[in-house]
């Protein structure tokens, strides 16, 4: 049966990209006397859930910020865990990817991943690259910082031996991130009650609309998927103009 949330979702004013930042599994895993580890195998699952839920509404990116350039300084056994687990995870999930014609990308410095993560990640972003229908994006020892700055010494190491035109606009600049070629994201949710950027897509998040669900990232479901999604519709989304302007 259909949820009332899903049900109450304007499918004509859907985003077309939603960022995710999953956060909570740790806070779950203590909640649930667990090893964190097995906070974010449950994450998993919500992975797993609101990849659907987007790709069955009609989401054309979502973008999951699952390891940041700071989640290095974890304990090792946790950032070993979520190497493996994200490795376990492509290689389970690769098949149903691919039969839901879902396109797996990822941003982040890539290189300084552990060789199995990379390879695993970098099979199945080639595997499913011709997929149409949504492109799951998994933001991997990213950060928006890191991001800005290798998009600025590219600029300043191309513009050595090519004459770059300036004054560079946003369109050329967009084009140096990561990010190149996907729209930017109009619904961010970040879970578990915190209230913060995380260093994650600044350039990127600049007219994005923001959804704090209280939920952790374990327990979030597609229920808590549409809430988020009807919380952005009732918002009116104004890009710097007045609300007359808008009407008109
Ligand atoms: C934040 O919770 C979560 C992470 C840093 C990792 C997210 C990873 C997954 C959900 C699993 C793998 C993902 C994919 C895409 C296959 P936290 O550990 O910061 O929680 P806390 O704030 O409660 O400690």
């Amino acid at each position: 049966m259909e949820s009332p949330e899903l049900a109450a979702i304007d499918i004509q004013n859907l985003p077309q990209h939603i960022a995710v930042i999953m956060d909570g599994n740790g806070r779950w895993a203590k909640l649930h006397n667990m090893p964190r580890l097995f906070g974010h195998k449950q994450g998993v699952k919500a992975v797993r859930e609101i990849t659907e839920a987007s790709a069955e509404l009609g989401i054309k990116f979502l973008t999951l910020y699952a390891f940041s350039t700071e989640n290095w300084s974890r304990p090792e056994m946790e950032v070993m865990g979520l190497m493996s687990l994200l490795v376990e995870t492509i290689k389970a999930e690769l098949n149903t990817l691919e039969k839901n014609n879902i396109r797996l990308r990822a941003i982040g410095d890539l290189s300084k991943l552990p060789d199995n993560t990379r390879t695993a990640l970098l099979s199945g972003i080639e595997k499913t690259k011709r997929n149409t229908r949504m492109d799951l994006v998994l933001a991997l020892n990213y950060s928006s910082r890191w991001e800005i700055l290798s998009a600025v010494n590219k600029i300043a190491e191309q513009s050595k031996n090519e004459n770059i035109h300036l004054p560079i606009d946003e369109a050329v600049f967009s084009s140096y991130l990561s990010t190149n070629g996907i729209p930017d994201p109009e619904l961010l949710i970040r879970t578990s009650g915190e209230h913060r950027i995380s260093n994650f897509l600044l350039w990127q998040l600049a007219y994005t609309e923001f959804h704090f669900s209280n939920v952790f990232w374990p327990d979030f479901r597609k229920k808590n998927l549409y809430e988020a999604i009807l919380d952005f519709q009732k918002r009116q989304r104004r890009f710097g103009k007045t609300s007359e302007q808008i009407a008109r």
